[in-house]
């Protein structure tokens, strides 16, 4: 086996998009996928807004899809309006959560330490991490991409993680939602990177699983899942539609 780190996380993240009826489509779509194939090689995971993870977990029903938050609090509870604890997404049946992606941290300006306060909280509730760091544009045209997703690393990976309880996503942001993928060159020069500099700090790091996102497509997938220390990927925009999304599941399972 080339890649020690499977089964395959094949995670679908829809950020603030679809309507009830969209979740209740694609949700059952890849639930019948998750019954059709076998998940312990590759795990499929969507990750709907907090208002549709429950309709999504009905819809799963006994079916082995993966539910994730998009976000939690680094609080356990309390008065923190429009926010929602790590806890509460246990509850509704999620199993990850998706922390530090460059959208929160752009838009809500999340710092590395609160997205480890983050990270931290979920651990303890028993809530699978998938940490996302990534770097510019900027950042990388003058050559400190791997300067700023060490420094990323080292500042949000809480103390309790480890290779079972984290996933890491790497998230050049200037190749989300753009349509622009990284080289499979960059991306496994990066990975390679990452398993490195985090061979000191977590043990059997051959478990860990990194995965890639930035505009992955069916088109791409094969070249990118191929990738020694691929071990999935995390898809936005293809995750929308059924055949899309399915279809890099399906290049996942022939991997
Ligand atoms: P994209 O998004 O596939 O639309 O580029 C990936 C992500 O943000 O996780």
């Amino acid at each position: 086996m080339d890649n020690p780190s499977k089964p395959f996380l094949i995670a679908g993240n829809w950020k603030m998009n679809l309507n009830p009826d969209e979740v209740n489509y694609l949700a059952k779509k890849s639930a019948n996928w998750c019954a059709e194939n076998d998940t312990s090689t590759v795990e499929l995971l969507v990750a709907p807004a907090f208002v549709h993870i429950a309709l999504a977990r009905d819809i799963r029903g006994d079916a082995g899809l993966v539910i994730s938050g998009q976000d939690c609090s680094f609080e356990e509870n309390g008065a923190h309006t429009g926010d929602v604890s790590a806890s509460m997404l246990k509850d509704m049946g999620c199993e990850y959560v998706i922390l530090g992606h460059s959208e929160r941290r752009t838009d809500h300006q999340e710092s590395n330490e609160l997205i480890k306060s983050k990270a931290k909280k979920a651990l303890q509730n028993d809530l699978k991490v998938i940490l996302c760091v990534g770097e510019t544009l900027e950042e990388r045209d003058q050559g400190k991409e791997k300067d700023v997703i060490a420094n990323q690393l080292e500042r949000s990976l809480p103390e309790h993680a480890n290779c079972e309880n984290t996933v890491i996503a790497y998230e050049p942001v200037w190749a989300i939602g753009t349509g622009r993928t990284a080289s499979a060159q960059d991306v496994d020069e990066m990975h390679s990177f990452i398993h490195n500099f985090l061979s000191s700090r977590l043990e059997k790091i051959d478990r860990l699983r990194i995965i890639y996102g930035g505009s992955v497509k069916p088109d791409n997938a094969n070249d990118l899942l191929a990738l020694k220390y691929v071990s999935g990927a995390l898809i936005g925009g293809a995750s929308l539609k059924a055949d899309s999304f399915l279809k890099i599941a399906d290049i996942a399972k022939e991997l």
